[in-house]
């Protein structure tokens, strides 16, 4: 059981209190944001302190860090926070929903795995991964940090997906595929063959497109 210093005041901060306090061992102590994002001295309750002095107060002897952000900015927003807080001296939980179907799977630190998500054997998971709802992630595959999948989508066995990658909506990977660093997968697409890195892929079968609406992640 660790007390728990969330990042954020928005929706994600606000759903990961909900599965800490009903579906963790973990308490939540209180809210951090940069200063320039406050909304006042409380949040859900509890105490809204800035991040540029929040190990002044909640020290990270003896709190944990959880910063289950966004995948805005290519996953890079959260990786910041992350590294930040990092440097600061905390160490981070992870959650995994008691919904989530796992086994034994190697899990990294400040990962959000919720609901409905099937992990198979022998795949492995990095640091600072978001598993929205819903996802089948394959055997023998392995996801490294930074990393985001929305909700549906189907990563089929033997994939390597490298850092910073977004997955959309109901997104589908074939299997034994590598998926370049900063692969950005649109909602319902189908990806045939290996990605480059920093690659917008869109359609099924999926066709890399030129940067411009990458920039919208
Ligand atoms: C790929 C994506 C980032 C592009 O967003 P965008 O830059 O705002 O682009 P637009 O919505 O303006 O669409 C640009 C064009 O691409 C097409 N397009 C967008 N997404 C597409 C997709 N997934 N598959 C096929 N075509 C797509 C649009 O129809 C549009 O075509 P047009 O120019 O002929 O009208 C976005 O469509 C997407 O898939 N985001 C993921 C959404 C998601 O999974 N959200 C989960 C909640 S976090």
């Amino acid at each position: 059981m660790a007390k728990v210093i969330i990042f954020g005041v928005m929706d994600t901060a606000e759903l990961a209190h909900f599965y800490l306090t009903h579906d963790s061992e973990h308490d939540v102590a209180a809210f951090t944001v940069s200063r320039e994002y406050m909304t006042g001295t409380e949040f859900q309750g509890l105490p809204l302190v800035a991040f540029e002095e929040v190990e002044t107060l909640f020290s990270p002897q003896e709190y944990k860090f959880f910063a289950p952000m966004t995948g805005r900015n290519m996953n890079r927003n959260r990786e910041r926070i992350y590294l930040e807080a990092k440097a600061k001296g905390y160490e981070f939980i992870s959650y995994i929903s008691s919904k989530a179907t796992l086994f034994g799977n190697q899990i990294g630190e400040n990962c959000f795995i919720l609901e409905d998500n099937t992990i198979q054997p022998f795949t492995t998971i990095g640091n600072n991964v978001v598993l929205w709802s819903g996802n089948h992630i394959g055997h023998h595959g392995q996801i490294k940090d930074h990393v985001f999948f929305t909700s549906h989508v189907v990563m089929s066995g033997h994939c390597v997906i490298e850092p910073y990658c977004f997955f959309g909506v109901n997104s589908t990977i074939r299997d034994f595929l590598h998926i370049g660093t900063g692969t950005l997968v649109g909602m319902a697409s189908a990806i045939y063959k290996d990605t480059d890195e920093w690659g917008l892929y869109l359609g099924n079968p999926a066709k890399k497109l030129p940067k411009p609406s990458y920039e919208a992640y």
